[in-house]
């Protein structure tokens, strides 16, 4: 049964999403070199592709009929698969030196990959309404996302100027500490179901929710002092919105999952 709160959801993940990936065609984009053509193409038309996704999403209000939201989740799953198959395709001409001089990191492209693969997961889910039960949906969602700020202070560090020692060690300090809260999502992931308690589960979500936030708060400090050009990177403006919008999401996922765990406690 499909009913508003389904559209809401919906909207929700494909609004963020799709912009998201129409951002992720711009920075691949942008790191090829002037002579990969075929690959800039590529690139430029998923960014058209996605654009005309985010602005029909944007579009769509809460009262649309949720049977054209569904066909239009499929539509988009459609669009994500092929944006996952082309970072694929890129990251297999990078790891076999097909690309000499390129400016992406493979492991941008993996994760790149891996965030479309995630859309296109929950995109699944919201079609069949096969939602994870809470207690695991906690677990995938933060060993997910941790190594997603683990990336992105890896990236921070290694896009900076090695003259900005000061900040490289920052994002440093960060990529170590998303690291081992990685660790210990793992060590949670392979103790369940035994794990999955609320006392452990609740600090888990507020151990994650205080790093969550000094990382998002970095990367606003990063945003500001790029886009008011004082200090020295090649980072892209937008790719530090970008990032920072990411860490935004998570944490609005941890507090909706703290709200749920305090719910499911009342109830049980
Ligand atoms: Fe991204
Ligand atoms: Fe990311």
């Amino acid at each position: 049964m499909l009913d508003q709160a389904f559209v809401v959801r919906s909207l929700e993940e494909v609004r963020f999403w799709s912009r998201i990936m129409k951002e992720h065609s711009l920075f691949l984009k942008l790191g090829f070199r002037c002579e990969d053509t075929q690959l800039i193409n590529e690139a430029n038309h998923f960014y058209v592709t996605f654009e005309a996704i985010e602005n029909k999403a944007n579009a769509f209000t809460t009262g649309t009929d949720p049977n054209v939201i569904k066909r239009f989740n499929e539509e988009v799953h459609t669009a994500t698969s092929y944006i996952w198959a082309f970072k694929r395709k890129v990251l297999g001409l990078i790891l076999t030196c097909q690309l000499p001089g390129a400016n992406n990191f493979p492991l941008l492209v993996d994760h790149v990959s891996r965030e479309a693969n995630y859309f296109r997961n929950r995109l699944a889910e919201l079609n069949t309404g096969q939602l994870e039960p809470l207690a695991d949906a906690i677990i995938d969602e933060n060993v997910f996302f941790l190594r997603i700020m683990a990336d992105h202070a890896k990236f921070i560090s290694h896009l900076l100027d090695p003259s900005e020692r000061q900040l490289v060690e920052q994002a440093n300090n960060f990529s170590q500490e998303f690291d081992t809260l990685l660790y210990q999502a793992r060590d949670l992931e392979s103790m369940r179901p035994q794990s999955q308690t609320v006392p452990l589960l609740d600090q888990f979500l507020d151990q994650n929710r205080v790093s969550v936030k000094s990382l998002r708060d970095f990367k606003k400090t990063a945003k500001d002092l790029i886009d008011a050009c004082r200090i020295k990177s090649i980072i892209h403006p937008l790719l530090a919105d970008h990032v920072f919008r990411e860490a935004e999401h998570f944490l609005v996922i941890i507090d909706m999952f703290e709200r749920s765990l305090t719910d499911h406690q009342k109830s049980s």
